[in-house]
């Protein structure tokens, strides 16, 4: 059973309170920290945004989008009424040096309590409030301020974006956000590698031929087409989400738990990761847009129907062919695909070892496949070891590939809550383990930024895909000259 150890008391003021982040992932994420009691005394979520409303309004909006964002049968009206009541609405201009005041009002008082501030907001505006909540004197000793993703759109704007805040916050009151962090499963990769023996001295060159991981979605880009058309997929999921994955695969154990002994492991991974450019352009990188198609039996838009028609050479899709340049990964590619529109909403990580040296079995209907340890990031999270048994029965000798599933629902029977009920209680915590430090965004930055340079000045062609397919030739080609071949069959 899960043990829920309450947090202290705290103001957590989210900008961008009426928008779509803080209604579909922040509010509902409090209120089952509500629901199993982890949120006590007089702990208060202060919604700040431009809109003159009042708190009635607020309210009533929240109420809404909760009864249709949870789950059916989760909202109850005595977890709803404690969360009610410690919700307030402050009006706040972040460019209006004038708009403080309600915010000003409401905070003041409280200084001694955890005070953190979350920016889901546009990150031009990631600056501006945190001056704004400096100037008003609003920054104490205890203040934590969250910086959501994207956090930048390349590494000069990153880069000013971190000095802005900076100028405000100390480091070790950043909180950037990657929500793949904390995800149960990545976590459990941390528990894999490190809290069983078993995998150690398998865990590099030598036993693991490749690394493959797949993070896929079902979903188009919908809504948020206009803020998509300018990022595309490289910028979008690569730089965090993935490369984040990349990172808690391949580095080295950690001599502790603590935020900056695991931070400083993923930063060497970035460093070591070698530059995409010249030739290797063409070989190990692939972009491409979806068209309509169909999925589940559905027919979808194509991405640029999505877009009314107009002509964009942005990316839904990327595949990409890593090198890590260090002693454990030499010659072991990690190849990372994700894409919009694919069959299915799917993410795992799959580490196919190598296939064994001899095989002293007659050649038969199944030959001796090389190990794979699947790692299903999500749905069904869990892991999966492939190994090669032996059919039952008497007479011949044959072999078959059989699964040792393991489904950490159904082992450890609990809801896996989403990746924000975690984060936000490592925000009140005051623990960063989960978030980005300023070098591993800027070092992420920096590897992508070659990439999309390098796309740029070759005109770098943009495949297409027919939505409910698992993405274009060039990816299932840039595998296939390598002699292997994406995981999974879904
Ligand atoms: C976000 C991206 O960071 O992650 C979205 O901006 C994407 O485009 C989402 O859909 C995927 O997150 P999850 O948790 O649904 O896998």
């Amino acid at each position: 059973m899960a043990n829920f150890v309450p947090v202290d008391e705290f103001d957590l003021v989210i900008f961008g309170g009426t928008g779509d982040l803080a209604q579909r992932k922040l509010l509902p994420a409090m209120y089952h920290r509500v629901a199993d009691g982890q949120i006590t005394g007089d702990s208060r979520i202060i919604a700040a945004s431009r809109g003159d409303i009042s708190r009635d309004e607020y309210l009533h909006s929240v109420e809404q989008s909760l009864r249709s964002n949870l789950p059916d049968g989760e909202f109850r009206d005595d977890h709803w009424a404690n969360l009610r009541e410690r919700i307030h609405y402050a009006r706040c201009d972040a460019l209006a040096p004038d708009q403080w005041t309600a915010l000003v009002e409401l905070l003041g008082g409280h200084d001694d309590r955890v005070r953190v501030a979350y920016l889901a907001t546009a990150p031009a505006l990631f600056g501006p409030i945190a001056q704004g909540l400096r100037d008003n004197g609003l920054v104490t000793a205890s203040s934590r301020i969250v910086l959501e993703k994207p956090l930048g759109h390349d590494y000069a704007s990153a880069s000013e974006i971190n000095n802005q805040v900076g100028a405000c916050f100390a480091e070790n009151q950043i909180y950037r956000i990657d929500h793949y962090l904390g995800k149960e499963t990545v976590q459990n990769l941390l528990a894999l590698r490190f809290a069983n023996s078993l995998f150690e001295p398998l865990w590099r060159r030598g036993s693991i031929d490749h690394v493959q991981i797949t993070v896929a979605e079902d979903l188009g880009v919908e809504g948020r087409v206009e803020y998509y058309d300018k990022i595309g997929a490289l910028r979008d999921m690569v730089q965090n989400h993935l490369m984040q994955l990349v990172c808690l695969v391949a580095m080295e154990a950690p001599s502790s738990l603590h935020h900056d002994s695991v931070r400083d492991e993923k930063i060497k991974v970035l460093r070591a990761l070698r530059p995409i450019t010249g030739d290797k352009l063409r070989s190990n990188t692939v972009r491409a847009q979806y068209k309509a198609g169909a999925i589940n039996g559905a027919t979808v838009p194509g991405y640029i129907d999505e877009l009314g028609g107009i002509e964009s050479t942005t990316e839904t899709f990327v595949a990409l062919k890593l090198e890590i340049d260090n002693w454990r990964w030499s010659n072991v590619p990690f190849y990372v695909r994700t894409g919009k529109r694919l069959p299915a909403k799917h993410s795992e990580i799959v580490i196919d070892f190598q296939d064994v040296p001899h095989s002293i079995f007659p050649e038969q209907r199944f030959e001796v496949q090389s190990n794979r340890l699947t790692i299903r990031l999500q749905p069904d999270e869990g892991v999966k070891l492939s190994v090669m048994a032996k059919e039952p029965g008497p007479g011949s000798f044959n072999l078959r590939p059989v699964a040792l599933d393991l489904s950490f629902e159904e082992a450890f029977g609990i809801r896996y809550p989403d990746a924000y009920e975690r984060l936000l209680m490592e925000v009140l915590r005051g623990n960063p383990a989960l978030f980005m430090r300023r070098d591993e965004v800027e070092a992420a930055w920096h590897w992508i930024d070659t990439i999309i340079a390098g796309w740029e000045e070759t005109k770098h062609k943009v495949e297409t895909y027919v939505a409910g397919s698992w993405g274009p030739a060039g990816a299932s080609s840039m595998l296939d000259r390598d002699g292997r071949v994406w995981q999974p069959e879904v």
